[in-house]
């Protein structure tokens, strides 16, 4: 009995070092959630920007960051309610008032790499990585006002009137489309030239593509010699 007394004694004093060693060795590793997903070595931008980080190091911390799950502690979030007080956490309803998540939005993933992660599907399985495309579930549904998933409204439509965007490719995508939105620009300023001279043709020309030829007449636009550029 006493024997076997000073065992369990034993067992537990063995149990209580190893988990304390555990606990020493697992010291550097905090567990999840209980400090930032990031850690304490984060770059600024003071440092990006005085050049005293090699281009390797930014580019590395660019993906580290991409593709980190965000807790809570490193910001995850909504933003604030009051825009006076930018501080203060927000208030947006959470599914069953979990605090959290509210995934009828698409609003709920933790890192930039669950939404823009598919560089290709022509491979099988994908090729994925940080940067890519996102599939349709990880759309997101912007500025929701009225979401109607059950149908209240009985027409054999869920109702959503917040605008479905996919995640789009994002290597360089600013520069496209920049470039798209200044070609847009011009073509509709050839609209409105081909508007007020009608029975005149107006070549499509915007940085050196052309899309055809617009000509307003009879007071509609004569869309026929149009082309995609
Ligand atoms: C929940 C899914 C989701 C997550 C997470 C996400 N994005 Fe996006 N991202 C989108 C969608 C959807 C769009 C398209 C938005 C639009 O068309 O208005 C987008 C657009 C972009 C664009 C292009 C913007 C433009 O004007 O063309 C960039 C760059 C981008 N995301 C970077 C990021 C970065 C960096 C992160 C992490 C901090 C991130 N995304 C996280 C869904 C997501």
């Amino acid at each position: 009995m006493r024997t076997t007394m000073i065992r369990v004694l034993q067992v537990g004093m063995y149990m209580s070092v190893l988990i304390l060693s555990h606990a020493l060795s697992l010291w550097a590793q905090i567990p999840p959630g209980e400090a930032p997903a990031l850690g304490p070595n984060r770059i600024t931008q003071d440092a990006i920007v005085n050049g005293r980080l090699p281009l390797e190091d930014i580019q590395q911390q660019g993906r580290t960051l991409f593709a980190t799950p965000f807790n809570k502690l490193d910001g995850f979030g909504d933003g604030p309610m009051n825009p006076e007080d930018p501080l203060a956490a927000g208030g947006r309803p959470t599914l069953q008032g979990n605090g959290t998540f509210l995934r009828v939005n698409g609003l709920d993933a933790q890192s930039c790499a669950e939404c823009h992660a598919i560089v290709s599907t022509d491979t099988i399985p994908f090729t994925f990585g940080l940067g890519g495309v996102g599939g349709a579930n990880t759309n997101v549904i912007a500025r929701p006002t009225l979401i109607d998933s059950a149908d209240g409204l009985g027409f054999g439509t869920a109702t959503f009137d917040g605008r479905f965007i996919n995640p789009p490719f994002v290597f360089g995508a600013g520069g496209v489309e920049l470039l798209g939105k200044e070609m847009t620009a011009n073509l509709q300023q050839l609209k409105t030239v081909a508007k007020q001279n009608p029975g005149t043709d107006v070549e499509l020309l915007t940085k050196g593509v052309s899309f055809g030829v617009l000509r307003f007449e009879n007071g509609r636009f004569d869309t026929s010699r149009v082309e995609a550029g």
